[in-house]
């Protein structure tokens, strides 16, 4: 079966998320790390949650609510203007520096986003980062009112797009992500950018487990799942070279 489309996971892949730092540090003073860290893992817990308990909110009142959570949960007061100008953020977050370059290099491939984010925030975020001129199609679970990495919000992909799941490679840096779209029988490939090596000297040259170590150790290696992932590579520069160029058809093995 040949390979029709490259589907990227946005928050976290494409679009850099810890780059809320510098807001957040700006508008909260000594505590940025600490509430951008906490922010993500909540804002991704509430997504599990309410699809779990069948009370679909969109991502932009999930990015909201976890947010307000972590500035509660730290003891910290603010005023609306402070808030909304961190939640603005996520609507400029920094793309990885490879992302452009990489989604060139995977022309005539059809190229699309399948994300958690709301439409709204995911229109906008793509065309202020100039991907809108690279991607055939950028594609909200929103339509499903349900959050990855349930099977409904994957099957957005072939609707869109027309595709069979292995006609499809996915591509995130979300271990639950990676595990869900292959639970659901896409190729997927794993952006991996923290290795374990890494993380064992970070632990032993912080003594106190820094917020974003902590994140790290959550978040970025794959899960005990039983789902790994076709392709494992360290940067989305690596994609083309996984892909043949002279058969587009093939996917091929590392
Ligand atoms: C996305 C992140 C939340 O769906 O994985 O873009």
């Amino acid at each position: 079966m040949s390979l029709k489309a490259v589907v990227f996971d946005a928050y976290g892949t494409l679009y850099d998320i810890q780059s809320v730092a510098e807001i957040t540090e700006d508008a909260f003073p000594g505590y940025g790390e600490i509430i951008t860290q906490v922010w993500r893992i909540k804002q991704l817990e509430y997504t599990w949650l309410r699809s779990l308990m069948r009370r679909y909110q969109d991502f932009s009142a999930v990015t909201r609510d976890s947010l307000a959570y972590t500035l509660r949960i730290l003891g910290l007061t603010y005023e609306g203007d402070a808030f909304e100008r961190v939640i603005e953020k996520y609507l400029h977050l920094d793309l990885y520096p490879d992302a452009t370059g990489a989604l060139t290099g995977l022309k005539p491939h059809k190229l699309a986003i399948l994300s958690n984010g709301s439409p709204d925030m995911l229109d906008v975020l793509v065309r202020n980062s100039g991907l809108d001129r690279l991607l055939d199609a950028t594609i909200s679970v929103d339509a499903k009112k349900i959050f990855k990495p349930s099977p409904e919000a994957y099957e957005l992909i072939g609707e869109v797009l027309g595709t069979a799941p292995n006609e499809v490679l996915f591509v995130s840096s979300n271990p639950w992500d990676v595990a869900g779209a292959k639970s659901f029988g896409l190729n997927v490939a794993w952006i991996e950018r923290v290795t374990p090596e890494a993380m064992a000297l970070a632990c032993v040259e912080n003594e106190l487990v820094a917020p974003l170590t902590m994140f790290k150790a959550i978040r970025t290696q794959m899960d005990e799942l039983g789902f790994a992932p076709d392709h494992r590579v360290r940067a989305l520069s690596e994609l083309p070279g996984i892909i043949s160029r002279d058969d587009p058809g093939i996917v091929a093995r590392p």
